[in-house]
């Protein structure tokens, strides 16, 4: 079969489940929190995985990062400030996070402002991580150009070295995380028929604003 034809054909029907107004809770943050909890159960691979757009130059760019805490109802994941969405995020704060969780035919949006969590936050997160995934932190360059692997390894091998008997590795200043304030957040549950539920929340005033949205 052809591509187009394999893709043409490629059709799931929704029937999981379905999403009331009234059954959505009031704040959307314990609504997230709810479906993330059911996302855990019906294993679903890295259920924490988004998809991140930034904006630079009024053009999008998208990649996965991992949400890795929600604080005080600010969505918090980390990586390098020098890197290509760090640099952008710098320029212009506006992003939008969108989660798919597959088995349970469901996606949810949110949109904000990002901003850096605290230094002592970062730090007391980076401490957490496996002494691998911290020297990789140190060692790349995250979105610059390398010249091979080879070059890639020598990174790590050297940040190793340099490492060696060294018990806590202190978080190098370019690696921390960011919050997104959230100030829209939409609910898509998959139905029959492609007619999905879109229940969605706008925070105007300081309040959630709480509506559905046509599939
Ligand atoms: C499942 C998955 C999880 C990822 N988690 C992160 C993460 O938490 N932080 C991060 O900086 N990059 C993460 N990445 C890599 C990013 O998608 C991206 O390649 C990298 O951050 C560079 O993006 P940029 O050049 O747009 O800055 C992850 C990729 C995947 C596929």
């Amino acid at each position: 079969m052809k591509l187009n034809e394999t893709l043409e054909n490629l059709r799931v029907s929704y029937q999981a489940s379905s999403l009331d107004i009234n059954d959505c809770n009031l704040n959307p943050i314990e609504q997230f929190n709810k479906w993330f909890q059911e996302a855990i159960k019906s294993q679903c691979d890295e259920p924490n995985a988004l998809v991140l757009s930034t904006i630079t130059d009024n053009k999008p760019r998208s990649r996965v990062v991992l949400l890795k805490g929600i604080i005080e109802g600010n969505f918090v994941f980390y990586t390098n400030y020098q890197s290509a969405k760090g640099l952008e995020i710098h320029k212009n704060p506006n992003a939008c996070m969108n989660f798919l969780w597959l088995p349970l035919q469901r996606q949810v949006r949110i949109e904000g402002v990002l901003s850096k969590v605290s230094d002592e936050q970062s730090s007391d997160y980076f401490q957490k991580r496996p002494r691998g995934s911290q020297l990789g932190a140190i060692a790349s360059p995250q979105s610059k150009k390398v010249n091979s692997r080879d070059d890639l390894e020598q990174l790590f091998i050297d940040t190793e070295n340099t490492f060696s008997g060294v018990d806590q590795i202190p978080r190098p200043l370019h690696w921390g995380g960011y919050f997104l304030e959230a100030h829209y957040i939409e609910f898509w549950q998959g139905r029959s028929n492609r007619m999905h539920d879109r229940i969605c929340f706008e925070k105007k005033n300081n309040q959630w604003e709480r509506f559905r949205l046509a599939p």
